[in-house]
């Protein structure tokens, strides 16, 4: 299976799951356009379009969101660019005095199999921590604490946060589908 990130940390976290699964992950490490654009389904579908006119071959790529329900989602489909802008400190800063510190990742997997688009979400709920702990991970992983923990998803190793991610669970239902095609053809 090829992944398209341009992310080195996205590939390693898809890189551990893979080879637990034994099965074969290869890296096309390239910077796809992306659409801005407040949903997520219309970005992983415009980087499909994109990759799939060069890339003639099956092959995924992903984007994830954080949305912070007090922020009404922000910064959701623009989180690149606000963690390149204001990064951790800048949310951190707007979270001051706020007690409502829900929020949640979702990522969206998007599948080319040589002819049709597929896409596959996984959700990861939480909070926004009052400090940046850990120093594991990328992104927003040192600002979010996953749901029934107290731990970042920095404070977390690989192989945990793998255990539980968005990323994880996008992967999970991608994985069922490609065994039922896989079934169907046999
Ligand atoms: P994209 O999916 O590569 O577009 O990522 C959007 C933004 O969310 C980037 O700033 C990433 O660093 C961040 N991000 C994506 N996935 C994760 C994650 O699993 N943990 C923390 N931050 C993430």
């Amino acid at each position: 299976m090829i992944i398209v990130t341009h992310n080195q940390h996205k590939y390693m976290e898809y890189e551990e799951i893979f080879s637990r699964k034994g099965i074969e992950l290869e890296w096309f490490n390239y910077e796809y356009p992306e659409l801005q654009s407040e949903n997520l389904n219309e970005i992983v579908e415009f980087s499909l379009k994109a990759v799939s006119k060069i890339l003639n071959r099956p092959f995924f790529l992903e984007d994830t969101g954080l949305f912070i329900d007090s922020l009404n989602g922000f910064p959701g489909p623009y989180s690149s660019y606000v963690q390149e802008k204001i990064g951790n400190p800048g949310i951190l800063k707007l979270m001051e005095g706020k007690v409502d510190r829900r929020s949640r990742f979702i990522s969206i997997i998007g599948y080319y199999d040589g002819k049709n688009f597929h896409y596959f979400e996984g959700i990861l709920n939480g909070y926004i921590s009052d400090s940046i702990r850990g120093s594991n991970g990328f992104g927003y992983d040192p600002i979010f604490i996953p749901e029934n923990g107290e731990r970042t998803l920095a404070e977390m190793s690989l192989v945990e946060k793998n255990s539980i991610s968005h990323r994880r669970k996008a992967l999970e239902k991608f994985m069922e589908f490609l065994k039922n095609s896989m079934e169907s053809i046999k």
